[in-house]
């Protein structure tokens, strides 16, 4: 049943190399999702189009995009790609990739100049949002580089936008450059031609459990009345982070009932839990029993955000993926295969396994 099915969201990719000082190499970053997308893995955030100056890690990111959309799908199911951006800067960035893409797809010769603004015809995402559906086989999935004539068995990739904004003045200012009301003005035209070209938005609203600059103490409240106006504004999801690994069991319940009271569907959140203090794991079943079924992870257990000082990576997904199934739920994850992408990444990065599962099992 949908019931003991979960999503997890890898975001090792973005959150987890977002925040490494050594220059990481394209290829390695491609290899990376690539070998997460054969671990069935379903959602997968990739990249982010944010500003250089700010988190330089993240430059080759319009080469991972490219990557994906270019190379013939593996998987028997369609993979999620999520996209991490700031501002329409951003999102210009992310289309003119996409859009080129579909060009050269789809029209070999020469056309006239567009109209001004983004005209692309037809709805980018036609798959539907549930897992375990087919695609369907409308124009979408050429537009998003499905090659003509492939088989039937490829599925093509779905992308999608993933905006931030946070619970705390301070920290907004910090990560960037803005007060929560001006982040919630530049996500209005993010919205809209989110919905014009047919891409779902997922909303992060960061320090939901702790702020290094504000403290432990964020008020609940905040974050509820965030959730509901991302909502009202037209995010398909909102992922609630606990960027400090500050949370624990009590306060991430108050914070579950403080969103459900204000009228937040369990079914559109995700729980985007750090490690920092070891908790992330109590703190998630306490959100399963609470009915939520997404939750974001990083493969090793890698990342951190780089303007949260002292945080540590997000929990491990071998781990999340060992616990959740010990509990009878799916997650149509490979524990072995995904063990195997943990210990790989890990050496390619020189940095120890953060992941207790992943490295028990590969000892055995
Ligand atoms: P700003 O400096 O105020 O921006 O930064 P600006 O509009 O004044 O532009 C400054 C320069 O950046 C200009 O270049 C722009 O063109 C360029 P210049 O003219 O000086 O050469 N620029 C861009 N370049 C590429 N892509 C863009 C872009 N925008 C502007 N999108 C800004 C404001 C929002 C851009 C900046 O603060 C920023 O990029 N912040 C992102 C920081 C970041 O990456 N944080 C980590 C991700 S969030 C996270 O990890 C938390 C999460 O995991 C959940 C959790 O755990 O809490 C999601
Ligand atoms: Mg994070």
């Amino acid at each position: 049943s949908r019931a003991d099915h979960v999503r997890i969201v890898e975001v090792g990719p973005r959150d987890g190399l977002q925040n490494e000082k050594q220059s990481i190499p394209v290829a390695t970053k491609i290899e990376l999702v690539e070998r997460l997308a054969r671990t069935g893995l379903q959602t997968i955030e990739a990249g982010s189009f944010v500003s250089l100056k700010w988190t330089p890690q993240m430059a080759n990111s319009s080469e991972i995009l490219e990557h994906v959309l270019r190379s013939t799908p593996q998987s028997p199911h369609p993979i999620t790609y999520q996209w991490l951006l700031p501002n329409v800067k951003g999102l210009d960035n992310f289309l003119s990739v996409l859009k080129s893409h579909s060009q050269a797809q789809q029209d070999p010769y020469p056309s006239p100049p567009p109209s001004p603004g983004f005209d692309d015809g037809p709805a980018l995402n036609t798959s539907s949002q549930d897992p375990n559906a087919m695609p369907s086989s409308s124009s979408g999935a050429e537009a998003m580089g499905k090659p003509r004539g492939a088989s039937s068995s490829t599925t093509s990739p779905v992308h999608e936008l993933s905006i931030f904004t946070a619970a705390t003045e301070t920290f907004t200012q910090k990560n960037t450059n803005c007060s929560i009301a001006e982040s919630l003005k530049r996500f209005e035209p993010i919205m809209a031609r989110g919905k014009e070209t047919g891409l779902n938005v997922r909303a992060y609203i960061s320090v939901a459990l702790g702020c290094p600059y504000e403290g432990p103490n964020v008020d609940p409240h905040k974050v509820a009345e965030l959730a509901v106006s991302l909502l009202e504004m037209g995010a398909n999801e909102i992922s609630v982070a606990d960027t400090t690994g500050m949370g624990t069991a009590p306060k991430t319940l108050e914070l579950l009932k403080t969103l459900n009271a204000a009228g937040v569907d369990k079914s559109d959140l995700a729980l985007h839990f750090h490690d920092t203090y070891g908790q992330a794991l109590v703190n998630s079943v306490v959100a399963l029993e609470h009915g939520i079924r997404t939750f974001d992870a990083s493969v090793s257990g890698l990342g951190g955000c780089p303007f949260s000082p002292g945080a540590t990576g997000n929990v491990a997904t071998e781990d999340m993926v060992h616990c959740f199934h010990s509990l009878g739920l799916r997650t149509g994850v490979d524990m072995e295969k995904l063990s195997e992408v943990g210990e790989w990444i890990s050496q390619q990065l020189g940095r120890a396994n953060e992941s207790r599962a992943g490295k028990a099992l590969l000892a055995k």
